[in-house]
């Protein structure tokens, strides 16, 4: 075995060489990893004995795509397209050997292999999309090349990983070989292509199935169409479909020069910086620097929830999906009967969509229990409370659940504002307790913010991460304050939202801003899908605010079919003359001279409040890092991926601006907007918060 370098070896066995790379965790195309392929694959053509290459990868993965880490830093070794020509231009056969996941650069090096083997479990993709990036080394090129237009668009625009079967079905993969027998498996693919003297395949001569796009643009524009929605405010996804374009229109050298233009345009963009932001962002959550990877967890076999409410059963839900059984307690038998109601109803409706058998729904249903008897939660190794949002209530419940349930199970609030230390103080096991914010509707939404009680045990908080994960959420620790990040936040931009509709523009106007910002609705037309009548009360009601006046005239939102806007039987929504003249009123009464209001006034108004708050958040460490912050909004609020969060958007825009524009705003409108000491610091010291460490 020859040395290449630090992550490469060279293996001759017979008339195969084998090159293996070895760069942990994912054999990301680094540097040294891309000198290793150049140099290996030049070294196994000086043998002359040698007639075919296998290309292998140890540890987990093969390649799983360029070295994040390295964008946007001075280039270093091999780049990556002298790594891709050596193998290509190859006078010999090389074969790319996969196993784990080949994504993006990694797919794209497999793909000017010669000839591609892999073991069932692997899995290809090009998920730069998902980076707001596309495939830069050739992949948008050679992808349709092998598998044709319609799958390579949705593959490059979707960024999924496809599965082995899949892949040897339409050609991206040529064997498949058996389990855990890749290295001989490939060998043996290698030696037959020698014996059969077969050609070396270039997939850049393949010409076939992208001359048969050709002069059809009607392909691009149905699939334009077809995912608009899906594609709404990202950059990349377009991008993506001209270079697939370019392959089908233009010769392949010019196809490259295509999409490296486009790559660079996507590289240097902003959308871009966010999304790869994300991606770090979204594995840094995990880590709790005073509680290791290493902290000793508590199994969790039997779950236990509290309330089969709204909340409740989306809870529940989340645990027999994961095969953990769950025992629902309510205090009425029609609520037990109407919740239970609604979770079979619920996976009916999956099931007639396609996504859970018959057998499946009723799976899920026998591992749930409902019952009237809290005492039925003894042996719960964890249990959720979802109750009324009340203090008493909860204490009361807290105060029960400690004389009836084991010593060492956690106890969780799903409160969404309540103090949960004073939730624990009706324990004598506060250690135990621990928030677990779920967000509605609990079933679907990501996020879970977990809120870190000033005794809650570093075994509890562990336990929650790993079980989040369990589950599919996205776990964000958070600390103790009302509304913990995630509402603390909202609080501010709904403060102004409610304000701007006073002052001069009109609900659609706040919405139109906030959706053309990227959110999937504004805060007016979510009112109204939420119902304006939660927590309102008809006897407290005095007309005291604009959603009050809305509910005494029984316009409270989509369910009745007007709230602030107007309603048809589609839900369509229009906006509504008749609030047009209640806030004209509703202001005149107020004594509230209006003005028109700038699109720009309405999102710093709705936006650097939330920066502000968030800058608040970080410096009483309510949160461990300024991106747990993005992940809240990201997961639990629709904040669009591609501007990275509200943190990132503050660093984007620049910390001085938003701190100018928040003092220009405390001396027109007051306190409210009182810069907080941390946005101060950062932006005097010409920092973002994410140099913060
Ligand atoms: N570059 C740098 N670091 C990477 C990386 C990459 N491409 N992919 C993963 N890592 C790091 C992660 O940050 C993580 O580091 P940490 O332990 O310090 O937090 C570590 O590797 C392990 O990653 P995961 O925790 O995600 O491990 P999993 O086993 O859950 O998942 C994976 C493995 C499926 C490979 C997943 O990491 C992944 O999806 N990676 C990104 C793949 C990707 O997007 N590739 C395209 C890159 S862009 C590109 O190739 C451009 C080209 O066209 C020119
Ligand atoms: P809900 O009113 O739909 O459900 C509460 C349920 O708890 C009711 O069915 C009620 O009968 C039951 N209940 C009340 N006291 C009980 C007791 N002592 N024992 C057993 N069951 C009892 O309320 P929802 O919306 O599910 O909220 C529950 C909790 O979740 C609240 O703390 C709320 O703040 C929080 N939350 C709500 C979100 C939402 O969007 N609805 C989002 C995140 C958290």
């Amino acid at each position: 075995m020859t040395v290449i370098n630090e992550v490469a070896t060279l293996a001759v066995e017979g008339e195969v060489a084998v090159l293996t790379l070895n760069s942990p965790p994912v054999n990301a195309l680094s540097a040294p990893v891309r000198d290793g392929l150049a140099l290996g694959v030049k070294q196994a053509m000086a043998n002359t004995a040698v007639k075919a290459v296998v290309l292998i990868c140890e540890g987990k993965t093969f390649i799983a795509g360029a070295d994040i880490s390295e964008f946007g830093k001075p280039p270093k070794g091999t780049s990556l397209f002298d790594a891709l020509n050596a193998i290509e231009g190859a006078s010999i056969p090389v074969v790319a050997a996969i196993h784990g996941t080949a994504l993006g650069g990694g797919l794209e090096v497999a793909l000017t292999c010669h000839y591609r083997v892999a073991v069932p479990s692997a899995k290809c993709g090009l998920p730069e999309v998902k980076l707001g990036l596309l495939p830069g080394a050739g992949g948008t090129q050679r992808l349709p090349r092998i598998v044709g237009v319609e799958k390579a668009l949705e593959m490059v625009t979707s960024g999924e990983h496809v599965g082995a079967a899949a892949c040897a079905e339409m050609g991206l993969v040529d064997a498949l070989v058996d389990e855990g027998k890749l290295r001989d498996g490939a060998i043996a693919f290698a030696r037959k292509i020698v014996a059969e003297k077969r050609p070396l395949k270039r997939v850049r001569d393949m010409n076939e199935k992208v001359e048969a796009a050709r002069g059809k643009p009607e392909i691009f524009a149905a699939f334009r169409k077809a995912n608009a929605k899906r594609f709404r405010g990202f950059q990349a996804p377009e991008s993506n479909i001209k270079c697939i374009e370019a392959a089908v229109n233009l010769p392949f050298d010019e196809g490259l020069k295509a999409e490296r233009k486009l790559f660079m345009e996507l590289m240097t963009g902003t959308q871009s910086a966010a999304q790869r932001y994300v991606f770090f962002a979204e594995r840094a959550v995990w880590k709790v620097p005073d509680v290791p990877e290493d902290t000793q967890t508590i199994p969790i076999a039997k779950v236990g929830v509290i309330g089969a409410g709204t909340m409740g059963g989306g809870i529940a839900m989340n645990f027999l999906n994961a095969g953990i059984p769950v025992t629902i307690v309510e205090t009425k038998q029609d609520a037990l009967d109407r919740g239970l109601a609604t979770i079979r109803k619920n996976y009916e409706n999956t099931a007639k969509r396609g996504r859970l058998t018959a057998a499946d729904v009723e799976k899920r249903m026998g591992m749930l229990k409902g019952t009237l008897a809290l005492e039925e939660l003894a042996d719960r190794d964890l249990v959720i409370e979802a109750v009324f949002e009340n203090m008493d209530i909860k204490k009361e419940v807290f105060g029960k659940l400690d004389r009836i349930v084991k010593q060492g199970a956690i106890l969780a609030t799903n409160t969404s504002y309540l103090n949960v230390d004073e939730i624990a103080s009706a324990t004598k096991r506060p250690e135990s307790v621990i928030g677990w914010h779920f967000f509605s509707p609990a079933n679907v939404m990501q996020l879970l913010e977990l809120v870190r009680g000033e005794k809650s045990s570093k075994p509890v908080i562990a336990t929650s991460m790993q079980m989040a994960r369990k589950i599919g959420k996205i776990a964000a620790l958070v600390g103790v304050c009302p509304g913990f990040v995630g509402n603390r936040m909202l609080a501010q931009r709904q403060r102004e939202a409610q304000k701007l509709i006073l002052e001069g523009a009109m609900p659609w106007d706040v919405d139109r801003v906030l959706y053309d910002f990227g959110f999937p609705m504004g805060p007016f037309a979510m009112s109204d899908l939420a119902g304006l009548d939660i927590g309102w009360s008809k006897e407290k009601s005095s007309s005291s605010t604009m959603r009050e006046i809305l509910c005494e005239m029984d316009r409270r939102g989509q369910k009745t079919g007007a709230g602030f806007y107007d309603y048809d039987a589609e839900r369509n929504a229009k906006p509504s003359p008749v609030v047009e003249k209640l806030i004209l009123e509703f202001a005149a009464k107020k004594g509230v001279n209006r003005r028109t209001i700038s699109d720009d006034e309405i999102l710093e108004r709705c936006v650097y409040p939330m920066i502000n708050e968030g800058a608040k958040i970080l410096e009483e460490g309510k949160a461990i890092r300024s991106s747990d912050i993005d992940i809240v909004w990201i997961n639990g609020y629709g904040w669009p991926v591609y501007r990275g969060g509200p943190m990132f958007y503050g660093d984007t825009i620049g910390l001085d601006k938003v701190l100018a524009k928040m003092k220009q705003f405390e001396g027109q409108m007051g306190a409210e907007f009182a810069p907080s000491k941390l946005l101060e610091k950062l932006a005097g010291e010409g920092r973002r918060f994410q140099d913060l460490k």
